[in-house]
């Protein structure tokens, strides 16, 4: 496959999480600051808001794998990581498809949790790996690395402020939305927000990495 379209790829993937997290933002500020909407429409917006919420899920892992199989092609990671890490995406993929469709069920959960941990064990190994388990891996990339783990970690605890956002709309379903429940939910949605800040900061952070390889 040509390196070509393997970077052009990942760039264009880039574009894909940025527009995906501006548009998932943007329903959930929504969602979160109009408690004069009829409460069965936003919790109708707020299922639709996990289904696009899987675009930057699916982003993350799309530029993983392009990442790494572009670091292969450079000698940066063994060869035969190039094949390894396409199976290893899809299979990830198709665990994170899996946990959201039963997302309802006792299995979903069970599923959303491996899936964490699978993000913790990815979030270590590329600690590993900036912190030099690849001798042949420029600084630049090994700090892209760390980053791409920092990044993991905005992403996690992201997720755990939306467990929070869930909890409370669900005694919302059953209690009614009152302005205490509406505080908790707009307090949640600006937390995550500045983590999510957090997460585009590590994002440019390894754009300029990647482009003016400074070291
Ligand atoms: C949020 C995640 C990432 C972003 C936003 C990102 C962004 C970019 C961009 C914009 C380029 C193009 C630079 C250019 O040629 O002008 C690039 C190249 C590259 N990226 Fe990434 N990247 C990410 C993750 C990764 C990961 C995880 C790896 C490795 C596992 C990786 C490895 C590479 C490599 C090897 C190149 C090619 C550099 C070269 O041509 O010498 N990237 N990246």
């Amino acid at each position: 496959m040509s390196y070509t379209i393997l970077l052009v790829a990942h760039i264009a993937v880039l574009g894909y999480w940025l527009g995906s997290d501006l548009c998932i933002n943007s329903e959930y500020r929504f969602i979160t600051h109009r408690p004069d909407i009829d409460f069965a429409a936003r919790d109708a917006m707020t299922d639709h808001l996990m289904d696009v919420d899987q675009h930057v899920r699916y982003a993350l892992i799309l530029q993983l794998t392009l990442g790494a199989m572009l670091a292969s092609h450079l000698a940066y990671l063994p060869p035969q990581w190039f094949w390894a890490m396409p199976v290893v995406g899809a299979a990830w993929i198709a665990l994170v498809e899996v946990a959201h469709r039963q997302r309802r069920s006792a299995t979903g959960e069970r599923l959303a949790q491996i899936d964490r941990w699978v993000r913790y064990a990815i979030a270590l190994a590329l600690l590993l790996a900036a912190f030099g388990a690849f001798d042949t891996m420029p600084l630049w990339l090994r700090i892209k690395l760390g980053l791409f783990a920092a990044l993991i970690g905005c992403g996690v605890i992201i997720r755990f402020f939306l467990m929070r956002h869930f909890r409370i709309w669900a005694e919302m379903r059953e209690q009614g939305p009152g302005p205490e429940r509406e505080t908790i939910i707009r307090t949640t949605y600006r937390q995550a927000t500045m983590v999510l800040l957090a997460l585009w900061t590590c994002v440019a952070a390894m754009v300029l990495l990647a482009i003016f390889k400074p070291i």
